[in-house]
C-alpha cells in the first residue's frame, strides 16, 4: 500500500531516501515525507502530492546519515502535509512511518490525550510515535521502547523508528505489513519492497510477522516479540534497477505488456518435459501420489490475480478433470469456510503480499489445508506461508494494473493442470499437444502485439467517448472478459461491466444500445455459434460488437483477430489485445495510466 524506506549508513540519507521513494512510488502516492538525525535532532520534510513534489521540497542542507522516508496511499485521514509521514512525537525525538492499520488507534489516541499529548494529524499512525516517545523516556534502549509500545496496538504494521537521542540505529518492526532488510557495505537499509534496496544492495532478509529489527551500519540484530534473538539468513535477489526502469517506453504499463513473450517464456522455461509430456514443478513438494490424491482443487487470489484463477480452474477441470472454481480471497476469509483434507487450495499473487490473500491462506494453514503459491515475489509472505507452489519469474510488476503477472499466472496454470492431468487420465497425446501448445505461446503473444496500432485506433473510437461498455464470453472467454473489464475501469475510469455472455438476456441486455458497446471474446470453440448468436441479439438492440476471437465475423463491427493455440490455452493469448485496448484508451483520455487514482499497486491492508 504505502511504501517505506530507511537508512543508516556513512553517507547522506536524503538522497537515498528519495530513490528509494521513487522506486516505491507505485505502492502509494498521495503524499510523501522524509526524517534525517543530525546533530541529535530529527529534520523532516513532508508533503502532499508526489515523491517529485518531495524532493523538491527537501532543501539542499538536509544532512544526516540515518533517516527513514515514506510514501502514502491514506487510509486515515485525507491526503495532506500534516498527515504524510513521517510522525514525530510532541517533542520531536522519535519520527516514524508506518503502513498498515492500527485497529484500536482512536482509543490509544484518547488514553494519550488524557495525558496531556497533543495529535496533529487525523492519522491512526500518530499513536505510534507518541507511545514510543513515552516508553523511551524509561526503556533503556530504542528497540525495547518499541517493542513495549507495539504491546499496546492492535492492527497490522510495518514501521521503522529513529530517534534524535540515538543517532546510530533504525528499528524496524513487522505484523502484516511487509519489511525487508538491506545488507550494504558498512550501511544498512530497509523498506517495504526490495525495489527500494536493488540500486544498493541485493543481499536482503524478510523480517517475519512479529519480529523486530536494529540496524546499525554495521549489522543488524532481528528478534521476536518477546525479545529473543533471531537468526536470519541473508537471500541474493536476481532483480536488479532494469527491471524498475521504463526501458524507454512512454509507461511501466506498455513495457509490460511487451515484456510478455519473454515473461510467460521465463515461467515455462525448464518446466516442460517433452518426453513424458508432464510438466516438471519442483517447488510443489509434492510426489505423484500426493498429485492424485486430491478430490477438488480451490484457488484464491484478489482482483485481477482471482480472475486468473478462474482461467486456472477451468485448465484444471478440463485438463485433470477435477472439480475446480476460484474465489475471491477477501470473500473466502470472512465466510468460515469448510476445509477439506482432500482439496487443494492454491493462493494466487504477484506481490506475495496482499493482506486479504495472505489471511485467507493463514486461515487455511489453521485449518490444516494444504496450500500452494502461485506467486511472482521470491520469499515474500504468502510465498513463505505456503506449503509449495510454482513462482512466476516474471519479474517486478511496477504498473499498478496487473498484465504480465496475469499471462505468467495462466501459463503457470496450464502447467500444473497438465501436471495434475498426468498424474491422472490426461493422455499422453493430449499432454504433447498441451506441451506444444505452451512452446508456441511467447512467439504467438509477439505476434499479437504487432497489431498494437490497429488496437489503438479501435481505443479511440470504441472507448474515448462511451457511456460505459459491456465485456461478454462464455466459459474460457468469461473470466478474459472480466479481465478485460478489470483493465479498462481501472487505468482509463471507462465504466465497463463483464457478463458471462449466456447471462445477457436475463438482465443486462437492457443496457445495449448505441452508446453501450460491447467487446465480445469469441474464440473458436464448440461454444463459437452460440456466441455468434448473442451477437447477433446484440446487433438487433443497436449495440455496437468489437470481437475479439480467431476469425472474423459479419456479427460484429470490428474484429481483433488473435493467433489460435489449443483451446484450453487460447485465454492466455484473448487477454494480449484487451490489456492494449485498456492501455490505449487510458491514453487517449490522458490518465495517468501507471498510477491510477485510488488505487495502489499491493493492497497490504485489509
Ligand atoms: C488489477 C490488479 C489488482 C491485483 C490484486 C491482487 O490490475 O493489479 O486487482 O491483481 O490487488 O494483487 P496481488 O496479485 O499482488 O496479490
Amino acid at each position: 500500500m504505502c511504501g517505506i524506506v530507511a537508512y543508516v549508513g556513512p553517507k547522506d540519507a536524503a538522497p537515498i531516501l528519495l530513490e528509494g521513494l521513487q522506486r516505491l512510488e507505485y505502492r502509494g502516492y498521495d503524499s510523501a515525507g522524509v526524517a534525517v538525525v543530525a546533530a541529535k535532532a530529527l529534520k523532516i520534510r513532508k508533503v502532499k502530492g508526489r515523491v517529485a513534489d518531495l524532493a523538491a521540497a527537501v532543501p539542499a542542507r538536509f544532512k544526516g546519515t540515518l533517516g527513514i522516508g515514506h510514501t502514502r496511499w491514506a487510509t486515515h485521514g485525507v491526503p495532506s502535509d500534516i498527515n504524510a509521514h513521517p510522525h514525530p512525537s510532541s517533542d520531536e525525538r522519535i519520527a516514524i512511518v508506518h503502513n498498515g492499520i492500527i485497529e484500536n488507534a482512536d482509543a490509544l489516541r484518547q488514553r494519550l490525550e488524557a495525558d496531556g499529548v497533543t495529535f496533529v494529524s487525523e492519522t491512526d499512525s500518530e499513536v505510534l510515535s507518541h507511545l514510543i516517545a513515552r516508553t523511551a523516556k524509561e526503556t533503556e534502549s530504542l528497540e525495547e521502547a518499541v517493542r513495549r509500545a507495539l504491546k499496546l496496538v492492535v492492527g497490522t504494521y510495518g514501521i521503522a523508528v529513529i530517534d534524535a537521542e540515538r543517532p546510530g540505529e533504525v528499528v524496524v518492526a513487522r505484523n502484516g505489513s511487509p519489511i525487508v532488510l538491506g545488507i550494504g557495505e558498512k550501511e544498512m537499509f530497509a523498506a517495504s519492497d526490495v525495489a527500494a534496496l536493488v540500486r544498493y544492495t541485493r543481499q536482503v532478509v524478510h523480517l517475519e510477522d512479529g519480529e523486530l529489527a536494529v540496524l546499525r551500519a554495521d549489522g543488524f540484530s532481528t528478534f521476536t516479540s518477546d525479545a529473543r534473538e533471531t537468526a536470519k539468513e541473508p537471500f541474493t535477489v536476481d532483480w536488479d534497477t532494469g527491471h524498475y526502469d521504463t526501458g524507454g517506453y512512454e509507461h511501466y504499463l506498455l513495457k509490460e505488456i511487451s515484456e510478455q513473450p519473454d515473461t510467460v517464456g521465463r515461467t515455462l522455461r525448464g518446466r516442460i518435459d517433452d518426453r513424458f509430456h508432464i510438466a516438471h514443478l519442483g517447488g510443489l513438494n509434492m510426489d505423484a501420489r500426493e498429485s492424485r490424491s486430491f478430490r477438488r482443487v480451490k484457488i484464491i487470489g484478489c482482483g485481477s490475480a482471482y480472475y486468473s484463477g478462474q482461467i486456472g480452474a477451468q485448465l484444471i477441470e478440463e485438463l485433470a478433470r477435477i472439480p475446480a472454481d476460484a474465489e475471491p480471497a477477501s470473500e473466502f476469509r470472512y465466510r468460515s469456510p469448510v476445509v477439506e483434507a482432500d482439496t487443494l487450495y492454491i493462493a494466487i499473487s504477484q506481490s506475495g503480499e496482499t493482506y486479504d490473500t495472505l489471511a485467507a491462506v493463514q486461515e487455511l494453514k489453521r485449518k490444516g489445508g494444504r496450500v500452494l503459491g502461485i506467486v511472482n515475489t521470491v520469499g515474500s509472505a504468502i510465498a513463505r506461508e505456503c506449503d509449495g507452489g510454482v513462482y512466476l519469474h516474471a519479474g517486478p510488476e511496477v504498473s499498478v494494473a496487473s498484465t504480465k503477472a496475469f499471462t505468467s499466472t495462466s501459463a503457470a496454470f496450464a502447467l500444473l493442470a497438465l501436471h495434475l492431468g498426468r498424474v491422472r487420465d490426461l493422455s499422453p497425446a493430449d499432454g504433447r499437444r498441451i506441451c506444444d501448445g505452451l512452446r508456441r505461446l511467447p512467439e504467438q503473444i509477439k505476434e499479437m502485439l504487432t497489431q498494437e496500432e490497429h488496437i489503438r485506433e479501435l481505443a479511440m473510437r470504441y472507448a474515448k467517448d462511451a457511456a460505459g461498455m459491456m465485456f461478454v464470453g462464455r466459459v474460457r472467454g468469461y473470466p478474459v472478459a472480466r479481465e478485460g473489464a478489470q483493465k479498462l475501469k481501472e487505468i482509463s475510469y471507462v465504466h465497463a461491466e463483464a457478463y458471462p455472455a449466456s447471462e445477457l438476456k436475463h438482465g443486462p441486455l437492457a443496457l445495449i444500445g448505441p452508446e453501450m458497446p460491447t467487446v465480445a471474446i469469441v474464440p473458436d470453440d464448440e461454444l463459437l455459434d452460440k456466441n455468434l448468436t448473442t451477437l447477433g441479439e446484440i446487433r438487433a438492440r443497436s449495440g455496437r460488437i468489437l470481437m475479439v476471437g480467431h476469425r472474423t465475423a459479419d456479427q460484429a463491427d470490428d474484429c481483433i483477430v488473435v493467433p489460435k493455440n489449443e483451446t484450453e490455452l487460447d485465454p492466455i493469448l484473448l487477454t494480449i489485445p484487451l490489456q492494449l485496448f485498456a492501455y490505449h484508451a487510458a491514453v487517449a483520455l490522458g490518465r495517468d495510466v501507471d498510477k491510477p487514482r485510488n488505487l495502489a499497486k499491493s493492497v497490504t491492508v485489509e
